[in-house]
């Protein structure tokens, strides 16, 4: 199960503190269940404080982040109900304690990587893409809802020659896809904004492989986080809705896009470059 690490800091005192909080309680729950005598009804009742904890830590998160008038709010409010539709959707009533155990257990393990995935995917971003600021990589400021290019800087070197290079092909990849939205949209030509989006998804799968074997041959211990946090981008990925996209074509696309740059630009700032080089 994935606890609080330093890795885990977004710098941001109170969300820092909620976090580690969160954790926490996760851990507590799953000692309770694993100690003497009344541990599920014990356990039953810790689940229910996490999730009152939880509702109020996204709700402090989410004021600060329209404080700062953050462009990923909507996209983070998504996740929080997500996260907590699958807490709700767990009833404990009217089963033995065996089930219940098995099932707590089940909702601790997602939960842990949840959260880890969460923070490190997404709450590792909070104040850096806002309507006053802009990403040090954006070459120009965003016409309305179009994000701007990313652009593969210095800054973006982790000093492992592969990762880099493939890092550097992800972002050409990203440029084909704006530029496809600009052009093809006028002659409505969607398929081939598919193909480039498809290729993007190839090419991370293979990206993220290559990745993750160099950390496997290393010994890194931050590839088990490493693993679920390109697993959710991959899953983010295939969640592309067509039938979405038939509707809103621009704004949906852009808005896609913005994700997957933003995403990208923050994993290999803030988690790609700790991986140590050989
Ligand atoms: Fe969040
Ligand atoms: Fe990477
Ligand atoms: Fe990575």
């Amino acid at each position: 199960m994935f606890t609080f690490t330093k890795d885990c800091l977004i710098g941001i005192a109170d969300i820092d503190q909620e976090h580690e909080r969160l954790f926490e309680l996760i851990a507590q729950t799953d000692a309770t269940l694993k100690s003497e005598d009344d541990s599920v009804t014990q356990a039953i009742m810790l689940i229910g404080e996490l999730k009152q904890y939880a509702a109020s830590h996204f709700a402090h998160e989410e004021a600060y982040m329209e404080s700062i008038g953050d462009l990923e709010l909507n996209r983070q409010k998504k996740e929080h109900a997500s996260f907590v539709a699958k807490v709700n959707s767990y009833s404990f009533s009217g089963v033995t304690d065996e089930t219940a155990k098995a099932t707590i257990l089940e909702l601790l393990e997602y939960l842990s990587k949840w959260l880890m995935g969460h923070i490190l995917g997404s709450d590792i971003m909070i104040g850096q893409f806002t309507t006053t600021s802009k990403s040090a990589s954006a070459e120009a400021t965003p016409i309305s809802n179009k994000p701007a290019i990313p652009v593969f800087t210095d800054e973006f070197l982790t000093g492992i020659a592969l990762v880099d290079e493939e890092h550097k092909k992800l972002f050409d990849i990203i440029g084909k896809v704006h530029k496809a939205i600009q052009t093809e949209l006028v002659h409505d030509k969607f398929d081939s904004i598919l193909d480039i989006i498809g290729e993007l998804r190839e090419y991370t799968c293979i990206h993220f492989a290559d990745e993750e074997n160099y950390m496997r041959e290393i010994g890194y211990d931050g590839l088990e986080t490493q693993e679920v946090l390109h697993q959710m981008f991959i899953d983010k990925l295939n969640d592309l809705d067509l039938n979405d996209v038939d509707d809103n074509q621009e704004a949906y696309l852009y808005d896609f896009l913005e994700f997957l740059q933003n995403w990208l630009v923050n994993h290999i700032l803030k988690v790609d470059k700790l991986i140590p080089v050989k």
